[in-house]
This record gives C-alpha cells, structure tokens and sequence, in this order.
C-alpha cells in the first residue's frame, strides 16, 4: 500500500475560514430570510480601481497580437514589476533591496507555506499566539510541530510566544533557542504594531541565535502612525536574518486576482550540516524556477500599474475607505461598552468578548443574534480565547448597519 504523509491527521479540524463558512451556511439555511453581515475572513469588498483595469485590458489586447504575445514568463517574474517593487516598496524608503532579491508569486499564502521546501524539518519554530493559521497548519503538515496536546490546545515541538492585553500586544522573545520565527506586522489577527525599536529586538535575538525571521508585511500600507516599520529591512541588519513576504490581496485588492512577492536578500545564508554556507536566494530561485511557472503576464501587468501615480492615488483612496471602517467599528463598538484593539494601523480590529464567553459562543450569539459573522480568537490560537476579530474590508454600508445592531439591545450578546 502507498503511504500518505500522516502530518496531516495531525491537523486540527478544519482551516479555521472554512469552519466559519460551513456554519454560515448551515446558518443560512434555517434562516434563509435573515440578511448576514460578514465581517469574518479578510476580503476585500472594493472593485478594482480604474487604472488596473485599464494596465489589465491593455495587456489582455497584446495577447491577441502575435508580436506582443507572451507565452511563459520568467518564474521569479517579470523585470518590469522586479524593478518597480525594488524602485517604490525599498529604495523609495532607503532600503536597497535588488530586482532578482524579488520573487513574484500568485499569493503570500502560498509563499509563507511554500518557504518550509527550503527549510530543514528539524528547526524549532516560534509563532506568535494568536496567529494566522498558515504559519502553524504548513509546520504540522511538515512534521516540524509535533503532536498536538489536547489539553493545551498546541503543538508539543511549537514555541508560542503570547500576545495580549496584558503585555501589550508586544510578543516577548523566546525563553528558548528558536532557529525560525514567524512574525506578522501589522498583526493579523490582532491589528496591532511593533515600533522600530519592539522589532529590533527580534532582529537582533535572531542574529545572535543564528535564527531566520519570516516577515509577513501583507497589511504594511494600512499603517497610519509615524516610527511603525513598513518593512523589516528598515531595522540595520535585518538582511542577513529575514524573509518578507508582501502582497497586492489587501494593499490593492488582488485577493481574487492573485499577486504577491517574496524579498530573499542576497545576504541570508544558512550553513549546512557539513558547516557550508549555502545562500537562500538560491534554493528559493531553484525551488521557483522547478515548481512554479511565474504569474500571468496580465497580472503581473496589473500589478505594476499599482505603482503609477493614478494607481498610488486610487489605492490608496481604497484603503483610506477601509481605515474609516475600522475607525466607525472602533468607536462603535467602544460605545457599545466593548473594549477594542487594533484598527489604527491595521484593517483588522480585536474585541474581547464579555465576560463568561468563550469565543466561539460569541461567534454564534452575533450570528444568532445580529446575523454578524466574525471570527472567533481561539481560532487563532489559544491566546486568542476571549478575543474575537472584526474586519474593515466590508461595504460602508454594511459596517454602519452592523455597529448599529450591536448598539441596539447590545445586552442579547453578553
Ligand atoms: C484573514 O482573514 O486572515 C485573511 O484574509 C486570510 C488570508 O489572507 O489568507
């Protein structure tokens, strides 16, 4: 009989966004009548703005010519994007970041999983708790989490560094020697941030424990506030110890369009078992040029577009709409006696639940009771029981309607 890789029966249930789905729908179909709100998964609501859709049409036309037909492109991506990323994402900031440091890709999802194909499976990995449930899931499926505790609710091979209120949301470095560290700033789940000096920490714990950072920057644009870092090559040094992964899903609405990018700096080397030093530029341009067949040339024309002036402006109006969100679901809630985080630098906003609630029976009390999906803290992590996050990518509409449901009778949901 063949083998299966049984990593997997170690997963936990279902991937925490297809659980909610299942029991919206199962919702759904004993109340067909009620009019849901969703407020769950991180979709972005907003149609593609003009001067993408334009960049897109024109390179659909050049398909049709055989002169300006393009069949596979290069599987890093095309130079035309490389150097408007390298250009307006790092050099525009003081970060000398190269074209070929840049790998274009179809999603960060895929790319923060995709990352373990170079990665030993015997490193001891740290993630933040809560966190987005890639980094935990991609390790359990490798092998490299162990077995998980049911009374715990974790990984036994997993570091969980904890943020919360109470330390205030700034994770403290591991007791522990970690070898790799997922970071996500601005936070998804908990839309909070680390200042310049909170990251510097974590780059300089890496450098001296020979440890690898993967930096997930996807909602880097939705900072508002000075000395918050938007990429982690703005902490010195950071080149010889980080990852970071970017994408066009939340800054420019592409989560159905699919484009992101991966910086491997050329100054990240890991040694081998027989004391090499080995670059992982390179494997991850052998793993790109074997596995992957680059993005299509229309999105990735899409993509560049993003960096023209009309595109800067229009993205940037999209995400201004979303960041009002995020405030009248701040004050709006306040005002309804919640306490609340996040939502300042980040389109996700993090409530706790009232007292004697866990987090999934709040999940279904604003479903039952406000016809509000969201998404349950635990599911994020252990330390995010008693925590529930709301997201600002909805319609104004939407979001005007469901704080004014939570304000009215708010006492249906303690
Ligand atoms: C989220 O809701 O956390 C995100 O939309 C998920 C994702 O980006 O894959």
């Amino acid at each position: 009989m063949y083998k299966i890789n049984e990593n997997y029966l170690k997963l936990q249930d279902n991937y925490l966004f297809s659980t909610i789905a299942k029991k919206l729908e199962e919702y759904k179909s004993k109340n067909p009548d009620k009019e849901i709100i969703k407020m769950g998964i991180g979709d972005v609501t907003r149609p593609i703005s003009p001067s993408i859709i334009e960049a897109m049409h024109k390179a659909v036309d050049e398909m049709k010519n055989k002169d300006t037909f393009r069949g596979y492109g290069p599987e890093q991506g095309y130079s035309f994007l490389r150097e408007k990323i390298s250009k307006c994402d790092y050099k525009a900031r003081g970060i000398n970041i190269e074209e070929d440091e840049i790998f274009v890709s179809d999603g960060a999802k895929c790319d923060v999983a995709n990352i373990l194909d170079i990665l030993g499976n015997e490193n001891k990995v740290a993630i933040t708790d809560p966190v987005y449930p890639v980094y935990l899931d991609t390790n359990v499926m490798i092998g490299t989490a162990g077995n998980f505790n049911k009374e715990k609710g974790t990984y036994d091979n997993i570091v969980y560094v904890p943020i919360k209120a109470e330390n205030n949301f700034v994770p403290e470095l591991p007791k522990e020697k970690v070898n790799i560290i997922y970071l996500c700033l601005p936070n998804n789940p908990t839309g909070t941030v680390l200042n310049k000096e909170e990251l510097k920490r974590w780059v300089d714990y890496a450098k001296d424990n020979e440890a690898l950072i993967l930096f997930d920057s996807a909602y880097e644009r939705y900072i508002t506030e000075a000395n918050i870092p938007h990429s982690i090559y703005e902490i010195s040094g950071a080149k010889e110890v980080a990852i970071e992964f970017r994408s066009f899903s939340k800054t420019a609405g592409f989560t159905g369009i699919r484009c992101a990018y991966t910086v491997v700096p050329k100054e990240l080397k890991a040694k081998t078992s027989s004391g090499e030093y080995v670059l992982l530029n390179k494997l991850w341009n052998r793993r790109m040029s074997t596995k992957f067949n680059g993005v299509s040339y229309i999105t990735q024309r899409a993509a560049e577009s993003v960096y023209s002036e009309s595109g800067q402006r229009e993205i940037k109006e999209n995400i201004d709409y979303y960041m009002e969100n995020a405030k009248i679901i701040r004050e709006g809630l306040k005002k309804s006696g919640f306490v609340v985080y996040g939502g300042i630098n980040a389109p996700y906003i993090w409530l706790k639940v009232p007292e004697g609630l866990t987090s999934w029976e709040f999940f279904d009390k604003l479903l039952e009771k406000k016809q509000i999906v969201g998404t349950p803290g635990v599911g994020f992590g252990p330390s995010g029981e008693g925590y529930f996050r709301l997201t600002a990518f909805g319609t104004r509409e939407n979001t005007i309607k469901a704080m004014e449901r939570i304000s009215i009778n708010t006492q249906e949901l303690k």
